[in-house]
């Protein structure tokens, strides 16, 4: 158990296992696009770790994506949900007939990615697949799935690899798991 800033949490994912699921995801992904042009979306801002460390991998398969990102308001802060969404940063570069790949950090509820995924297939994209990190399959309130999943967890609220807790801790290089416990 460690306490950073008054909060107590213990590690559910390593850093090392991190690394291992994230070059077989990028391995399934450099098959399944087959040469073709990818332009990947980022969502901001709990995906940038994970989206980076994909990237970097992407060149040692020799694929050279298009990128960039958007914002979604789905969290206030804190731990719940309003249930609401928004674009509020949208990319700005036309993806007709492109093999879209969506990337997240964590499919919860489903409502950020079934909400990107809808709008982006208006734009006429040749295919759009989604990628998450975390999945935590309890928490669904739609039938969302996502085509490539790192990890699935508990109904646990995580953080690090670029998750949060009202900001913070997503400069934490492993996934740790937010005790309950008070802090005595
Ligand atoms: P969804 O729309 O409920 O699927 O929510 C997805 C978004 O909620 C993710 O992109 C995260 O930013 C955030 N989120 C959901 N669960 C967690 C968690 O356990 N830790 C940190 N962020 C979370
Ligand atoms: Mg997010």
């Amino acid at each position: 158990m460690k306490t950073i800033k008054g909060m107590k949490f213990e590690t559910l994912i390593s850093e090392n296992d991190i690394a291992t699921r994230v070059k077989e995801l990028v391995k399934e992904i450099a098959e399944d696009s087959d040469g073709k042009e990818i332009f990947v979306i980022g969502i901001l801002k709990g995906s940038f770790i994970f989206l980076s460390d994909l990237l970097r991998l992407f060149n040692v398969h020799n694929i050279h994506p298009s990128l960039d990102f958007i914002t979604v308001e789905s969290y206030g802060s804190g731990k719940t949900s309003s249930g609401k969404l928004k674009m509020l940063r949208d990319i700005t570069t036309d993806i007709e007939n492109k093999w879209v790949l969506i990337v997240d950090d964590i499919l919860d509820t489903g409502r950020t990615l079934a909400f990107a995924k809808e709008y982006f297939l208006k734009k006429k994209p040749a295919s759009i697949k989604t990628c998450v990190f975390l999945d935590k399959p309890e928490r669904r309130v739609n039938e969302f799935k996502a085509d490539y999943v790192g990890f699935e967890v508990p109904d646990k609220f995580v953080v690090g690899y670029g998750m949060d807790y009202d900001n913070l801790f997503r400069e934490l290089p492993y996934v740790g798991v937010l005790s309950d416990e008070e802090d005595t």
